[in-house]
């Protein structure tokens, strides 16, 4: 892919589609969601309206770091707050629970169309996404048309543009920095669009999502030194007996996943040296005292998949 001509060929095409009406972007601040409203920023300029919706599941101080970084750029972000609902759509059932976040996440974003009378919505639906959907490893939050899912079914604009449909994460990564983009996000860890949703197993609360956040922060501050594809916490959806002050404690499982990767079609475990995966465990323990175990993934995708559900 030549990503200079990329560019240049989806600026038109979304010039071309848009017209002089408004578009809708929902920004996570990951490396696709941010790399297409930079290029939608490029086609279309004010009228197009990106909001990073604060659903509860997002990581510490994501909501102004996107914003702040945004407005360097001359982008205006506007930060949507609804929790609740997010909360109440959960399931023990993974897939269950991905189509649940997936029906709140687009009515959301159609009453947001309606309110900022916006025509089109654009996506940063990538070519993993796509085909990981189909094939049936995953419903990924991102992928409706090719799922034969009109948009009328969430009260979303009619037409969906998905600039990036045909890329790889490498390749999209390459449109970032051709866009101009720093490597703060063009270097960026994927990050799910269910965010925080993805790493508690079984139903969301405000606590265990919390209890995933802390874990997330301090696993991907320790590990950032060795720069992995990915690296996150999950919660599991059980607790392991252990010992605190000599006593009985019941407490919450943390995993530690940390993968290698290029495209997210397969990926292996990161060999993290063992005082650094020592030193994560003793943070998690101490900074979240509900956890009594820390454990390390050792599988590749296959046979696992990269997030747990
Ligand atoms: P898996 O877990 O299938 O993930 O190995 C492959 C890549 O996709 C990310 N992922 C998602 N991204 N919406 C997204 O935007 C989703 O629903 C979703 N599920 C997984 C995952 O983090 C990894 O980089």
């Amino acid at each position: 892919m030549d990503a200079k001509k990329f560019i240049e060929e989806k600026v038109k095409e979304i010039k071309e589609t848009v017209g002089d009406k408004k578009a809708l972007v929902a920004l996570s601040g990951g490396v696709d969601s941010s790399t297409t409203t930079a290029l939608a920023h490029r086609a279309i300029g004010r009228r197009l309206i990106p909001v990073f919706i604060d659903d509860g599941l997002m990581r510490v101080g994501e909501a102004h770091r996107v914003k702040d970084f945004f407005k360097k750029l001359g982008i205006k972000v506007r930060i949507v707050i609804d929790r609740r609902e997010f909360f109440t759509a959960t399931a023990t059932d993974p897939e269950v629970k991905r189509r649940k976040f997936r029906r709140t996440f687009y009515r959301m974003l159609g009453r947001l169309a309606r309110r900022y009378k916006a025509k089109f919505l654009l996506q940063g639906t990538i070519l993993t996404d796509i085909e990981e959907t189909k094939r049936g490893v995953k419903t990924q939050h991102n992928v409706l048309e090719q799922m034969g899912i009109k948009p009328k079914r969430f009260n979303l604009p009619p037409v969906i543009i998905e600039p990036l449909k045909e890329l790889t994460k490498n390749e999209v990564r390459e449109v970032a920095r051709e866009l101009g983009l720093p490597p703060e996000i063009y270097d960026r860890m994927p990050f799910p669009g269910p965010g925080l949703g993805t790493r508690v197993l079984g139903k969301l609360s405000p606590q265990r999502v919390n209890i995933v956040r802390k874990a997330t922060t301090i696993v991907e501050g320790e590990l950032a030194q060795f720069k992995p594809f990915q690296a996150f916490a999950v919660l599991l959806n059980d607790r392991a007996t252990g010992m605190k002050k000599g006593k009985r404690h019941f407490g919450n499982i943390i995993v530690i996943r940390s993968v290698e990767s290029t495209d997210a079609r397969t990926a292996t475990p990161s060999q993290i040296p063992w005082e650094a995966l020592q030193k994560v465990q003793q943070r998690i323990c101490k900074e979240i005292p509900s956890v009594s175990r820390v454990l390390y993934d050792l599988t590749p995708k296959e046979p696992a998949t990269i997030e747990y559900i």
